[in-house]
């Protein structure tokens, strides 16, 4: 886990204009979904997180209280199938692989606050407590639960839920499953989720998102089983040991346990609620029902914001382990580096839609935006600075509006699309003020005076200084190693490939 801390490092004449339009607020606190442990992470897994570290990075430089949570989901059936086909216990399938999702994060520079593990003994006492207290208030009852069970998705579905008798997402057929059940009051919540989600006081983007979930209330909502007899791999129902706990009701609470919540709903944890929480397209409508009615049923304020991203596919499918057309985060590190991986993943399509991905797109994009764009840039301005005979010192303003007027304009989206979640837009805006300085250079042509010591050339090559400094701002919650080897060339003046080409 690596933090950086306090505000966008030196002041700049771009950052003085960029803080007042900073809406203030004392605290930031962001989660990803916690990952199912059977899967290895690929690259969607990632897709959320790298864009969650972003948002908690930028947040934390605008020097706000950050908390970023992430977690792996440990409990279920499908993590007991797995690890019986494994030969191993559920236990040693969950340590090995909630490893694997930590190295992953680490190796893609997530600076998390807190990786949750549902398997902790502190979740699982706060889930078995939250049981107890909704059976005490009854919002759990004792009844017969008879339905389709997709595993894949650890959810009932309803028929229209499938596509010619299969889950969309896992091309499976789910199974007939009829239990005796303790069942969660879903249904009286319809109304009062419907109201908090049409006034936005719990929030959903993008609207169609929105629009989507109000669909499905409008339906109305049934009430869930919230137990398993014969599932062993999970929680214990405190007031009915045979029976374990339906492993989502576990896995929500995580939002409440990563922050040290205890389970009592009169002690919640300073941080909460969360401010945003980023998911897919698949778990939106449990995120938007089943998750804010058990904190209405406890009491507790739901969260402000959920953000939901698209998918990536491969060939128009999602990719996903069932369908066994992944890509591994190890793969582009070893091959792009981790910043390039953190910036191929947010440039593949706007966040918030589905992007389709290949080897091929992600090494084209490598090449025109790092190599040639990025990279280029960098090393043709330090090298104009090393050749040059006299001394450029550090620039504190700008000379040429044009240029100047470029670089504010970048501070402005910037600020505006980090706030609305285009990631994508923000790295375009970037890119943009990349090549009008490439322009910038091509027009000026600084070398050719470079060794006469041109007062001219000196101040376009002191323009451009200003420029990189502001880029290497810009990115720094993007691609943190790069920004830091930006700042070090700009005092170094040394200049270093930031990205061979391949
Ligand atoms: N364990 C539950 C979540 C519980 S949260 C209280 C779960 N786990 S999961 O491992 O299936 O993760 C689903 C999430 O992984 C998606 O919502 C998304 O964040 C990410 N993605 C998995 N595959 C993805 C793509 N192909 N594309 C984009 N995101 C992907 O559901």
């Amino acid at each position: 886990m690596r933090r950086e801390q306090s505000s966008l490092r030196t002041p700049s004449l771009s950052l003085g204009r960029f803080k007042p339009l900073f809406k203030v607020m004392k605290k930031f606190y962001i989660t990803t979904p916690i990952y199912y442990v059977n899967d290895r992470v690929h690259i969607g897994h990632s897709y959320t997180t790298v864009a969650a570290d972003v948002l908690a990075r930028y947040h934390r430089l605008k020097g706000k209280r950050t908390f970023f949570l992430v977690g792996t989901d440990e409990h279920g059936e499908k993590i007991e199938k797995v690890a019986r086909n494994l030969g191993e216990t559920p236990k040693q399938l969950c340590d090995k692989n909630s490893l694997f999702f930590k190295k992953a994060w680490q190796s893609l520079n997530i600076s998390y606050d807190s990786f949750l593990r549902t398997t902790e003994k502190n979740h699982i006492k706060a889930v078995q407590k939250v049981l107890d207290v909704l059976y005490r208030k009854k919002f759990i009852y004792k009844g017969v639960y008879k339905g389709l069970y997709c595993l894949g998705c650890e959810q009932y579905k309803t028929k229209s839920d499938l596509v010619r008798g299969r889950c969309p997402q896992h091309q499976t057929k789910p199974k007939m499953m009829r239990e005796e059940s303790y069942l969660f009051r879903l249904s009286k919540f319809k109304d009062i989720l419907e109201n908090k989600i049409k006034n936005e006081e719990f929030k959903i983007r993008p609207k169609e998102r929105k629009n989507e979930v109000l669909g499905f209330l409008k339906n109305g909502l049934q009430d869930i089983s919230i137990s398993r007899e014969k599932v062993k791999w999970g929680i214990p129902l405190p007031f009915d040991k045979k029976m374990t706990c339906y492993v989502w009701l576990d896995a929500f609470l995580n939002y409440l346990t990563g922050l040290g919540w205890k389970g009592d709903p009169k002690k919640i944890p300073d941080f909460w609620p969360p401010d945003l929480q980023l998911m897919s397209k698949d778990i939106i409508r449990v995120h938007a029902t089943i998750w804010p009615a058990l904190l209405l049923a406890l009491d507790i304020p739901l969260p402000r914001q959920l953000f939901v991203h698209g998918y990536f596919t491969v060939e128009g499918q999602k990719m996903s382990k069932s369908l066994m057309n992944v890509i591994f985060p190890e793969e582009m590190i070893k091959k792009f580096g981790v910043d390039s991986t953190r910036y191929l993943l947010l440039s593949t399509c706007p966040f918030g839609k589905d992007g389709d991905v290949s080897w091929q797109k992600f090494e084209g994009k490598y090449n025109s935006d790092l190599a040639k764009g990025l990279g280029n840039l960098v090393a043709r301005v330090i090298t104009l600075v090393k050749n040059s005979k006299f001394q450029i010192p550090n620039p504190r303003q700008i000379t040429n509006p044009k240029l100047q007027a470029e670089i504010n304009k970048t501070w402005e989206d910037y600020q505006k699309a980090l706030d609305e979640f285009k990631l994508n837009e923000v790295l375009v805006s970037i890119w943009d003020l990349i090549s009008f300085c490439d322009k910038y250079i091509e027009k000026e042509r600084p070398w050719e005076e470079v060794k006469s010591a041109g007062w001219r050339k000196k101040e376009v090559i002191g323009n451009l200084l200003f420029a990189l400094d502001n880029i290497a701002k810009l990115l720094q919650p993007f691609l943190p190693e790069t920004s830091e080897k930006i700042f070090k060339q700009l005092k170094t003046r040394k200049s270093k490939p930031l990205f061979p080409r391949i």
